[in-house]
């Protein structure tokens, strides 16, 4: 693999652009001595605070979703900051860092008034932590509290919280945890830059229930019979964080690092075209371990080799002008359904879902097979999701003409 990969975000270089979310994986020290050793760029530890800051966990504090076979599409967290405090890391990261020159060391705090979050910020920047992520932005347990979302869903105290953080960091950059759970994140993400804090990570959680057990009416995960809402992460929320990321890329002047949904180097390629410049993981290492760092990558390498760019940085925001406003998008584009008819097994399923759910444009035949009529078909996208061996694809078509164009 001759391609580096490494990239300067905040002005720290990264040997990858790949970072351990703020999470279980990050939670005690060899954890990340065996994180760094498998190669990930950076780390930022599990969200720490005072002593004084009470930790009052619940388990069973997770539960996931499956969805046609596939298994941990999503999985809702009711976890809170970590047990560990400041206290017990201070010495741990000055060791690591000794150990691990080169990776980036990062950790997260959260804090209840403004001694705690600076007292926070300057004893972790004695100790030689490299960079400081705030989570403003936990949907459970913390808000009830004044914390976590409660300031990342307000953009005066997101504004107000980050320039406390700033002004007590010395010379180490500062990176806010912003939520997904508000109206417009451009607005919060404008209150970060405008507080003089360097980065924000879009995003954490989004707010969710799980779901119901149907024998005791209790949600998920029961807790003795109860539950609450709680933080949903994994595949399932990858859109909803590329479009925050997008969304803060296109209008806020401010470096980004993105989390929410990766789950392979395809994930990360997509977030940096979004205009991240580094990319965290969280549920996809707890599900598979550190050692996806190999996959992550070389995925990446071979990409933009075959892309012939010679750096990660090539990719940063590259696809944002592609992403417009809907008025803007061509009314001139056609496109029809094409169904190839060697790989057709004739399941019904197209014919069905085209029926019911959009334009009655696929006709079936005694034989069961299947074909477009392509007068009747607007090119709607539906059926090349549902056809289960992937026959169906979309093509040019010249309306006038009435003749498809072939691609
Ligand atoms: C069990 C669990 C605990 C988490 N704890 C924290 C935390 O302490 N601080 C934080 O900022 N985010 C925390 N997160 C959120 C993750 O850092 C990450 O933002 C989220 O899981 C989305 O990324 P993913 O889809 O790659 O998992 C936690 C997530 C999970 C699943």
């Amino acid at each position: 693999m001759g391609i580096d990969l490494s990239i300067e975000y905040c002005g720290v270089k990264f040997p990858n652009p790949y970072i351990l979310a703020a999470a279980p994986p990050t939670d005690k020290p060899d954890m990340v001595r065996r994180a760094f050793d498998a190669g990930w760029g950076g780390a930022i530890i599990k969200t720490m605070s005072v002593k004084e800051e009470p930790v009052s966990l619940v388990y069973p504090m997770m539960h996931g979703l499956s969805y046609r076979g596939q298994r941990l599409m999503g999985l809702e967290n009711i976890d809170l900051i970590s047990e560990h405090c400041v206290d017990e890391w201070l010495p741990e990261i000055t060791k690591i860092k000794k150990e691990y020159p080169d990776q980036v060391l990062i950790a997260s705090i959260m804090a209840s008034k403004k001694e705690d979050w600076q007292d926070l910020v300057r004893r972790l920047e004695d100790a030689g932590i490299d960079m400081i992520e705030c989570s403003f932005s936990c949907p459970h347990g913390m808000p009830e509290r004044g914390m976590g979302s409660t300031i990342g869903q307000n953009a005066e105290l997101t504004e107000r919280t980050a320039r406390w953080v700033k002004e007590a960091a010395k010379n180490i950059p500062v990176i806010i945890k912003l939520t997904p759970n508000v109206t417009d994140i451009t607005i919060i993400a404008e209150a970060v830059r405008k507080s003089g804090a360097d980065s924000v990570c879009a995003a954490n959680t989004v707010k969710g229930l799980i779901g119901f057990n149907l024998d005791t009416w209790s949600p998920y995960p029961e807790v003795n019979g109860k539950s609450t809402y709680g933080g949903y992460s994994g595949p399932a929320i990858k859109p909803i964080a590329l479009k925050c990321v997008a969304e803060i890329a296109k209008k806020v002047e401010i470096p980004i690092t993105a989390v929410g949904g990766l789950w392979d180097w395809r994930d990360a390629v997509e977030f940096l075209l979004a205009g991240a410049e580094t990319v965290q993981s969280c549920t996809a290492v707890m599900a598979m371990g550190y050692r996806i760092i190999d996959d992550l990558n070389e995925g990446l390498a071979n990409y933009l080799e075959s892309k012939e760019l010679s750096c990660v940085r090539d990719l940063v925001g590259k696809g944002l002008e592609n992403v417009m406003r809907h008025e803007e998008l061509s009314r001139e584009w056609q496109v029809r359904a094409f169904i190839d008819q060697d790989l057709c097994i004739k399941c019904d399923l197209c014919y069905i879902a085209c029926r019911d759910g959009s334009h009655q444009a696929i006709e079936r035949f005694d034989d069961r097979s299947v074909k477009v009529d392509p007068d009747k078909c607007v090119g709607c996208g539906f059926c090349p999701q549902i056809c289960p061996v992937n026959c169906i694809t979309l093509q040019p078509y010249e309306v006038e003409s009435g003749e498809e164009v072939s691609l």
